[in-house]
């Protein structure tokens, strides 16, 4: 793919539903006894990974227009797949769906492709195992995993590394238990999964940085409205914060709080952002609007990467464009995404000229005035390219991305809706 650049960006768009909280819908819809609609679910290959994967078990998912249906079947209500369940890229397909299976009277594998190969999932194993369910992975650490549901113990977890992913699938296997699960993280990860078990009736309480939730309940069901993904819109609110000129307006974007912290770093950076027209549904949601803005360097410290995690891509590249040093702290979560996001955004953003450097667990940018076109690589991975992709529509000359088709992960529009926006 070659990206020209341009000049500005203006209009007034819509990005898809939020990835987090489709896969969540998908999966306590389906074990959930009765009909779940959701509108505004995101159509992306993971989440249909998550369909498939449900489909697989004996869940009817069919889709009407926009709104998706789901004819859940109770929280014991899978029946066993026939084959090993493929999770595709999808690290939460793979760990929250391990939570719902350790419940299930039945063996299962979940496997997954090259993508997940090397993800780990020692983190939901070891305290999954705790809570006495059966579970394996190839060599302790990666998948595929074997899981052997039935009997769940309540569990009280102190997770070493704060991750959304290991805290929704220990709630999902806590559901199974007869008693109460606590988990508590050293800083709060988003809180979706809490959100939603809530909004379908489960018995979750929440104190500070723990979860409280009793089992053994089922689930009422109910209709829920996906507001836009906040992790797809950072990349255009930061392309209009760089380029001259430009105004822009998100429409009805998940603005929860566990989730939004991008908002409050490209404040700081200086970036000129508003949100209006707040709405507070089971997840609050607004409108953003963005404009040019002169922004500047700042230290990110440790206790904010949960809330930013996916979008620190697209902070990596507003922090080459602007005034000073920038700093982020203990970032080193995203070695193990979809693909080692610090030494993609090194790669990428040091071949366009930026100056990006690391020093024991900092990452240290300093800002340069201008980008140049380069050869860039997605490394495979969809925030990557990207977030590429707006560092190279403020570059002088052109650039060129191999391996753009990996934004459908999670945004297969995303080159459309930057067309749509951009003033050559
Ligand atoms: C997600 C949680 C995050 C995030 C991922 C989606 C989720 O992962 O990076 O894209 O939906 O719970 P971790 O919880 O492992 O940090």
């Amino acid at each position: 793919m070659n990206i020209r650049p341009i000049k500005k960006l203006s209009g007034d768009i819509t990005v898809p539903g939020d990835k987090s909280i489709s896969h969540r819908a998908l999966m306590i819809g389906a074990i959930t006894r009765g009909v779940t609609r959701v509108k505004g679910l995101l159509d992306c290959d993971d989440c249909n990974y998550t369909i498939a994967a449900f489909r697989k078990m004996g869940i009817a998912i069919k889709k009407e227009g926009d709104i998706t249906v789901i004819d859940g079947k109770g929280l014991r209500g899978l029946s066993k797949p026939p084959a090993p369940i493929n999770a595709g890229n999808s690290g939460t397909t793979m760990r929250l769906l391990a939570g719902i299976l350790a419940g299930q009277d039945f063996e299962s594998t979940l496997t997954g492709g090259e993508g997940l190969y090397n993800r780990p999932m020692k983190r939901i194993v070891e305290p999954l195992s705790k809570m006495g369910v059966k579970i394996r992975a190839r060599d302790g650490e990666y998948p595929p995993l074997v899981i052997r549901g039935g009997e769940v113990r309540p569990v009280n977890y102190k997770t070493p590394i704060p991750s959304a992913q290991v805290k929704s699938a220990l709630l999902f296997a806590g559901l199974y238990s007869k008693g109460t699960t606590k988990i508590t993280e050293k800083f709060k990860s988003r809180d979706h999964t809490e959100r939603m078990l809530k909004t379908f009736g489960a018995n979750i309480g929440i104190k500070g940085t723990s979860v409280f939730l009793k089992g053994d309940i089922e689930l009422t069901p109910k209709d829920l409205d996906v507001p836009g993904d906040i992790s797809s819109a950072s990349f255009f609110l930061v392309g209009a914060l760089l380029l001259k000129g430009s105004s822009i307006k998100i429409r009805n974007i998940s603005i929860n709080p566990t989730r939004a912290g991008i908002l409050k770093i490209l404040s700081k950076m200086g970036g000129r952002i508003k949100i209006i027209n707040k709405k507070n549904l089971f997840e609050p949601a607004g409108d953003i609007v963005a404009e040019y803005s002169r922004t500047r360097g700042i230290t990110i410290d440790k206790d904010m990467i949960p809330g930013i995690i996916d979008e620190l891509p697209i902070i990596f590249v507003l922090a080459s464009l602007s005034k000073g040093r920038t700093i982020v702290k203990g970032a080193e979560e995203l070695r193990v995404k979809e693909a080692d996001r610090i030494n993609s955004m090194q790669e990428g953003l040091k071949a366009m000229g930026a100056k990006f450097y690391l020093k024991g667990d900092e990452v240290i940018i300093e800002g340069v005035e201008k980008l140049a076109g380069a050869r860039l690589k997605s490394f495979g991975d969809h925030r990557t390219c990207m977030a590429m992709a707006i560092a190279a529509i403020t570059a002088s000359g052109e650039s060129r991305i191999e391996g753009a088709e990996s934004v459908s992960k999670s945004f297969p529009g995303f080159f459309g809706v930057l067309a749509n926006l951009s003033m050559a």
